[in-house]
């Protein structure tokens, strides 16, 4: 599947920081980093935790219950405790609109 679904208003993102959103029943993360936007699954793949209730620094994203980091352009785990790469989704913005393709 290859379509583009409507995640948010670009003018609701926080500068440098991250929010949750529910975009077609999915709970995702969308960053902000240098007026740059990246999106990946909310949900921590350690535990229960979602990261919009972390602290972005710069492209890393720091779980707030282990302090794991990811890297937010790919998801990558970036270290301890985490084993498992955070599913990222490809971001297209169209008239002051976040698109992603799911
Ligand atoms: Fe995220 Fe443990 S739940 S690092």
């Amino acid at each position: 599947d290859t379509a583009w679904t409507e995640a948010a208003a670009l003018g609701d993102l926080p500068e440098d920081d991250v929010i949750g959103v529910t975009v077609a029943g999915r709970d995702v993360a969308l960053y902000t980093v240098e007026g740059e936007v990246f999106a990946t699954d909310n949900l921590c793949t350690h535990g229960n935790a979602r990261l919009c209730d972390g602290f972005l620094e710069g492209h890393e994203i720091e779980c707030p219950l282990h302090q794991g980091r990811f890297d937010v352009r790919d998801g990558r785990a970036l270290c301890a405790p985490l084993t498992e790469a955070l599913r990222s989704y490809p971001v297209r913005i169209e008239q002051g609109k976040v698109f992603l393709q799911l």
